[in-house]
Protein backbone atom coordinates (compact mmCIF):
# COMPACT_ATOMS: atom_id res chain seq x y z
CA UNK A 1 0.00 0.00 0.00
CA UNK A 2 1.47 3.27 -0.72
CA UNK A 3 0.70 6.08 1.54
CA UNK A 4 0.75 9.22 0.31
CA UNK A 5 0.21 12.78 2.09
CA UNK A 6 0.11 15.33 -0.49
CA UNK A 7 -2.56 15.90 -3.82
CA UNK A 8 0.48 15.64 -6.40
CA UNK A 9 1.18 12.60 -4.87
CA UNK A 10 -1.61 11.18 -4.74
CA UNK A 11 -1.80 12.09 -8.50
CA UNK A 12 1.38 10.37 -9.03
CA UNK A 13 0.60 7.30 -7.50
CA UNK A 14 -2.83 7.00 -9.24
CA UNK A 15 -2.15 7.55 -12.67
CA UNK A 16 -4.00 9.26 -15.45
CA UNK A 17 -7.25 6.97 -15.07
CA UNK A 18 -10.21 7.46 -13.20
CA UNK A 19 -11.11 4.10 -12.32
CA UNK A 20 -10.23 3.71 -8.48
CA UNK A 21 -12.95 2.80 -6.07
CA UNK A 22 -12.58 5.52 -2.91
CA UNK A 23 -13.66 4.80 0.68
CA UNK A 24 -13.64 7.98 2.47
CA UNK A 25 -12.95 7.87 6.57
CA UNK A 26 -11.68 9.59 9.51
CA UNK A 27 -9.19 7.23 10.48
CA UNK A 28 -9.74 4.94 13.86
CA UNK A 29 -11.01 2.29 11.38
CA UNK A 30 -12.57 -0.58 12.65
CA UNK A 31 -14.49 -3.78 11.19
CA UNK A 32 -17.48 -1.10 9.66
CA UNK A 33 -15.03 0.79 7.49
CA UNK A 34 -12.96 -2.56 6.31
CA UNK A 35 -16.00 -4.25 5.09
CA UNK A 36 -16.72 -0.60 3.52
CA UNK A 37 -13.12 -1.41 2.30
CA UNK A 38 -13.69 -4.89 0.67
CA UNK A 39 -16.92 -3.65 -0.30
CA UNK A 40 -15.03 -1.04 -3.04
CA UNK A 41 -11.87 -4.03 -3.46
CA UNK A 42 -14.72 -6.40 -5.16
CA UNK A 43 -14.85 -4.38 -7.90
CA UNK A 44 -11.74 -5.10 -9.36
CA UNK A 45 -10.28 -1.61 -9.51
CA UNK A 46 -7.81 0.17 -7.03
CA UNK A 47 -8.99 1.26 -4.05
CA UNK A 48 -8.08 4.41 -2.40
CA UNK A 49 -8.76 4.97 1.50
CA UNK A 50 -8.08 8.62 3.07
CA UNK A 51 -8.08 9.13 6.66
CA UNK A 52 -8.07 12.64 7.45
CA UNK A 53 -10.23 14.27 10.52
CA UNK A 54 -12.64 17.11 9.43
CA UNK A 55 -12.54 20.18 11.21
CA UNK A 56 -15.13 21.28 9.27
CA UNK A 57 -17.76 18.91 10.14
CA UNK A 58 -17.45 19.42 14.14
CA UNK A 59 -19.20 21.94 16.17
CA UNK A 60 -17.33 24.35 18.33
CA UNK A 61 -18.19 21.88 21.31
CA UNK A 62 -17.71 18.34 19.58
CA UNK A 63 -14.71 16.34 19.99
CA UNK A 64 -12.17 16.87 16.91
CA UNK A 65 -9.51 17.80 19.29
CA UNK A 66 -9.66 14.49 20.94
CA UNK A 67 -11.49 12.34 18.32
CA UNK A 68 -9.23 9.12 18.61
CA UNK A 69 -6.19 9.40 15.87
CA UNK A 70 -4.71 5.67 15.60
CA UNK A 71 -2.73 6.53 12.17
CA UNK A 72 -0.06 2.97 12.32
CA UNK A 73 -2.91 0.53 13.39
CA UNK A 74 -5.12 2.01 10.81
CA UNK A 75 -2.71 1.40 8.00
CA UNK A 76 -1.95 -2.33 8.89
CA UNK A 77 -5.46 -2.87 8.60
CA UNK A 78 -6.09 -1.18 5.16
CA UNK A 79 -3.24 -3.29 4.54
CA UNK A 80 -4.42 -6.30 5.36
CA UNK A 81 -7.54 -5.80 2.85
CA UNK A 82 -5.88 -4.98 0.27
CA UNK A 83 -6.16 -1.06 -0.18
CA UNK A 84 -3.73 -0.02 -2.84
CA UNK A 85 -3.59 3.80 -1.85
CA UNK A 86 -4.09 5.64 1.73
CA UNK A 87 -3.96 9.19 1.04
CA UNK A 88 -3.58 11.16 4.88
CA UNK A 89 -3.14 14.48 3.68
CA UNK A 90 -2.82 17.38 7.39
CA UNK A 91 -4.91 20.39 7.01
CA UNK A 92 -2.84 22.22 5.95
CA UNK A 93 -2.46 20.00 2.44
CA UNK A 94 -6.20 20.12 2.18
CA UNK A 95 -7.32 23.75 3.66
CA UNK A 96 -4.00 25.52 2.93
CA UNK A 97 -6.46 28.73 2.57
CA UNK A 98 -9.54 28.69 4.57
CA UNK A 99 -12.11 27.10 3.44
CA UNK A 100 -14.97 29.89 1.80
CA UNK A 101 -16.36 27.88 -0.77
CA UNK A 102 -18.71 25.55 1.23
CA UNK A 103 -21.40 22.94 -0.30
CA UNK A 104 -24.66 24.35 1.28
CA UNK A 105 -26.92 21.30 1.81
CA UNK A 106 -30.83 21.77 0.90
CA UNK A 107 -33.43 22.95 3.29
CA UNK A 108 -35.46 19.71 4.00
CA UNK A 109 -32.11 17.35 4.47
CA UNK A 110 -29.33 19.18 5.30
CA UNK A 111 -31.27 20.78 8.26
CA UNK A 112 -33.28 17.63 9.69
CA UNK A 113 -32.67 15.02 12.29
CA UNK A 114 -28.53 15.11 12.36
CA UNK A 115 -28.45 18.73 10.67
CA UNK A 116 -31.07 20.21 13.08
CA UNK A 117 -29.10 18.53 16.22
CA UNK A 118 -25.43 19.17 14.26
CA UNK A 119 -25.80 22.39 12.73
CA UNK A 120 -23.15 22.74 9.94
CA UNK A 121 -22.27 19.12 9.78
CA UNK A 122 -23.23 18.45 6.33
CA UNK A 123 -22.14 21.72 5.06
CA UNK A 124 -18.66 20.10 6.36
CA UNK A 125 -19.35 16.76 5.46
CA UNK A 126 -20.37 17.53 1.57
CA UNK A 127 -17.57 20.07 1.83
CA UNK A 128 -15.15 17.63 2.63
CA UNK A 129 -16.25 14.82 0.52
CA UNK A 130 -15.96 17.25 -2.61
CA UNK A 131 -12.83 18.24 -2.21
CA UNK A 132 -11.79 14.59 -1.10
CA UNK A 133 -13.27 13.56 -4.82
CA UNK A 134 -11.79 16.24 -6.55
CA UNK A 135 -8.24 15.08 -5.26
CA UNK A 136 -9.25 11.40 -5.91
CA UNK A 137 -11.44 11.50 -8.87
CA UNK A 138 -12.42 8.46 -7.97
CA UNK A 139 -14.85 6.17 -10.39
CA UNK A 140 -17.22 4.77 -7.51
CA UNK A 141 -17.11 5.80 -3.71
CA UNK A 142 -18.37 3.58 -1.09
CA UNK A 143 -20.03 5.14 2.28
CA UNK A 144 -21.71 3.25 5.06
CA UNK A 145 -25.16 3.11 5.74
CA UNK A 146 -24.99 3.49 9.48
CA UNK A 147 -24.61 7.05 8.90
CA UNK A 148 -28.52 6.76 6.74
CA UNK A 149 -28.62 10.65 6.02
CA UNK A 150 -24.46 11.78 5.09
CA UNK A 151 -25.26 8.58 2.56
CA UNK A 152 -28.43 10.55 1.21
CA UNK A 153 -26.62 14.39 1.13
CA UNK A 154 -23.29 12.57 -0.54
CA UNK A 155 -25.74 11.16 -3.18
CA UNK A 156 -28.02 14.03 -4.10
CA UNK A 157 -24.66 16.10 -3.88
CA UNK A 158 -23.12 14.18 -6.77
CA UNK A 159 -26.64 14.11 -8.75
CA UNK A 160 -26.88 17.76 -8.41
CA UNK A 161 -23.45 18.36 -9.54
CA UNK A 162 -23.26 15.73 -12.05
CA UNK A 163 -20.28 14.30 -10.76
CA UNK A 164 -19.36 11.00 -12.68
CA UNK A 165 -18.80 8.75 -9.26
CA UNK A 166 -21.25 5.71 -8.47
CA UNK A 167 -22.11 6.13 -4.99
CA UNK A 168 -22.45 2.09 -3.40
CA UNK A 169 -23.84 1.62 0.22
CA UNK A 170 -21.99 -0.92 2.36
CA UNK A 171 -24.58 -2.57 5.10
CA UNK A 172 -23.74 -1.71 9.03
CA UNK A 173 -21.83 -3.62 10.85
CA UNK A 174 -22.55 -4.63 13.88
CA UNK A 175 -21.07 -6.25 17.63
CA UNK A 176 -22.49 -9.25 18.44
CA UNK A 177 -25.30 -7.90 20.68
CA UNK A 178 -26.53 -5.40 18.38
CA UNK A 179 -24.80 -2.36 18.93
CA UNK A 180 -23.26 -0.81 15.02
CA UNK A 181 -19.81 -0.21 15.04
CA UNK A 182 -18.41 3.42 15.21
CA UNK A 183 -15.54 4.94 16.10
CA UNK A 184 -17.30 6.76 19.22
CA UNK A 185 -17.97 3.59 20.88
CA UNK A 186 -14.73 3.44 22.00
CA UNK A 187 -16.09 6.48 24.31
CA UNK A 188 -18.33 4.25 26.44
CA UNK A 189 -17.60 2.91 29.78
CA UNK A 190 -17.70 -0.35 30.71
CA UNK A 191 -21.41 0.12 31.57
CA UNK A 192 -22.77 2.38 28.88
CA UNK A 193 -20.89 -0.46 26.57
CA UNK A 194 -23.09 -3.14 27.99
CA UNK A 195 -26.17 -0.02 27.68
CA UNK A 196 -25.45 0.84 24.18
CA UNK A 197 -27.62 -1.89 22.09
CA UNK A 198 -30.52 -0.46 24.02
CA UNK A 199 -30.61 2.05 21.15
CA UNK A 200 -30.72 -0.37 18.27
CA UNK A 201 -33.63 -2.86 19.98
CA UNK A 202 -35.68 0.64 20.82
CA UNK A 203 -35.68 1.04 16.93
CA UNK A 204 -36.64 -2.24 16.66
CA UNK A 205 -39.50 -1.82 18.53
CA UNK A 206 -40.45 1.60 17.06
CA UNK A 207 -40.29 -0.40 13.84
CA UNK A 208 -41.99 -3.26 14.65
CA UNK A 209 -44.88 -0.66 16.29
CA UNK A 210 -44.61 1.04 12.56
CA UNK A 211 -45.03 -1.59 10.44
CA UNK A 212 -48.14 -3.01 12.49
CA UNK A 213 -49.85 0.37 12.76
CA UNK A 214 -49.09 -0.10 8.70
CA UNK A 215 -50.64 -2.94 8.32
CA UNK A 216 -53.35 -2.16 10.09
CA UNK A 217 -54.17 0.79 7.98
CA UNK A 218 -53.35 -1.36 4.79
CA UNK A 219 -56.25 -4.26 5.89
CA UNK A 220 -58.67 -1.19 4.98
CA UNK A 221 -57.88 -0.63 1.66
CA UNK A 222 -59.15 -0.66 -0.81
CA UNK A 223 -60.24 3.16 0.72
CA UNK A 224 -59.26 3.31 4.58
CA UNK A 225 -60.45 6.95 4.36
CA UNK A 226 -58.83 10.49 5.68
CA UNK A 227 -59.97 9.41 9.24
CA UNK A 228 -57.99 6.22 9.59
CA UNK A 229 -55.08 7.48 7.87
CA UNK A 230 -54.78 11.09 10.39
CA UNK A 231 -55.45 7.38 13.34
CA UNK A 232 -52.41 5.32 11.63
CA UNK A 233 -50.12 8.73 11.54
CA UNK A 234 -51.30 10.30 14.82
CA UNK A 235 -50.39 6.27 16.30
CA UNK A 236 -46.81 6.35 14.40
CA UNK A 237 -46.22 9.88 16.27
CA UNK A 238 -47.07 8.30 19.67
CA UNK A 239 -45.09 5.48 18.86
CA UNK A 240 -42.10 7.53 18.57
CA UNK A 241 -42.97 9.22 21.20
CA UNK A 242 -42.65 6.10 23.15
CA UNK A 243 -40.06 5.24 21.95
CA UNK A 244 -37.65 8.01 22.90
CA UNK A 245 -39.74 8.02 26.22
CA UNK A 246 -38.68 4.03 26.70
CA UNK A 247 -34.71 5.20 25.68
CA UNK A 248 -35.03 8.32 28.21
CA UNK A 249 -36.36 5.66 31.28
CA UNK A 250 -32.70 3.94 30.58
CA UNK A 251 -30.94 6.82 31.30
CA UNK A 252 -30.11 8.25 27.76
CA UNK A 253 -31.01 11.45 26.49
CA UNK A 254 -32.72 10.91 22.90
CA UNK A 255 -32.36 13.95 20.06
CA UNK A 256 -34.79 12.17 17.90
CA UNK A 257 -36.29 8.75 17.50
CA UNK A 258 -38.16 8.42 14.59
CA UNK A 259 -40.19 6.84 11.29
CA UNK A 260 -39.51 8.65 7.92
CA UNK A 261 -39.15 7.75 4.26
CA UNK A 262 -36.04 6.03 2.73
CA UNK A 263 -36.27 8.22 -0.24
CA UNK A 264 -36.10 11.50 1.13
CA UNK A 265 -36.40 11.44 4.92
CA UNK A 266 -39.74 13.01 4.92
CA UNK A 267 -42.70 11.99 7.15
CA UNK A 268 -44.17 9.73 6.11
CA UNK A 269 -47.53 10.07 4.68
CA UNK A 270 -50.72 7.89 4.78
CA UNK A 271 -50.09 6.65 1.20
CA UNK A 272 -46.38 5.48 2.00
CA UNK A 273 -47.82 3.30 4.73
CA UNK A 274 -49.78 1.34 1.88
CA UNK A 275 -46.22 -0.11 1.06
CA UNK A 276 -44.01 -2.89 3.06
CA UNK A 277 -40.23 -1.31 1.94
CA UNK A 278 -40.71 2.38 1.95
CA UNK A 279 -39.05 3.34 5.69
CA UNK A 280 -36.37 3.69 7.69
CA UNK A 281 -36.24 3.90 11.72
CA UNK A 282 -33.52 6.57 12.45
CA UNK A 283 -32.61 7.31 16.48
CA UNK A 284 -29.81 9.63 17.79
CA UNK A 285 -29.23 9.52 21.11
CA UNK A 286 -26.64 10.71 24.22
CA UNK A 287 -25.45 8.31 26.80
CA UNK A 288 -23.19 10.08 29.15
CA UNK A 289 -21.48 12.16 27.05
CA UNK A 290 -21.10 9.57 24.09
CA UNK A 291 -23.77 10.35 20.89
CA UNK A 292 -24.73 7.51 19.25
CA UNK A 293 -26.95 6.71 15.56
CA UNK A 294 -28.55 4.07 14.46
CA UNK A 295 -31.32 3.09 11.91
CA UNK A 296 -33.11 0.34 10.65
CA UNK A 297 -35.04 0.10 7.23
CA UNK A 298 -38.31 -1.60 7.22
O1 LIG B 1 -18.29 9.24 7.68
C1 LIG B 1 -17.18 9.78 7.90
O2 LIG B 1 -16.25 9.17 8.44
C2 LIG B 1 -16.97 11.24 7.49
O3 LIG B 1 -18.13 11.97 7.66
C3 LIG B 1 -16.41 11.38 6.06
C4 LIG B 1 -17.39 10.87 5.03
C5 LIG B 1 -15.10 10.63 5.94
C6 LIG B 1 -16.16 12.87 5.77
O4 LIG B 1 -15.25 13.42 6.67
Amino acid sequence: MQIVRTVSELRAALGPGRSAVFVPTMGNLHEGHLSLMRLGRSAGAPLVASIFVNRLQFAPHEDFASYPRTFEPDCEKLRSVGCDVLFAPDERELYPVEQTFRVTTPHGLGDILEGQFRPGFFEGVATVVLKLFGCVQPAAAVFGMKDYQQLMVVRRMVTQFNLPIGIRAGATMREADGLAMSSRNGYLSAAERAEAPALQRTLQALAQRAAELAGEYRAQAPSPGEAAAARALQALAQAERDAQAALAARGWTPDYLVVRRRADLAQPESGDLLHGDRLVALGAARLGTTRLIDNLEF
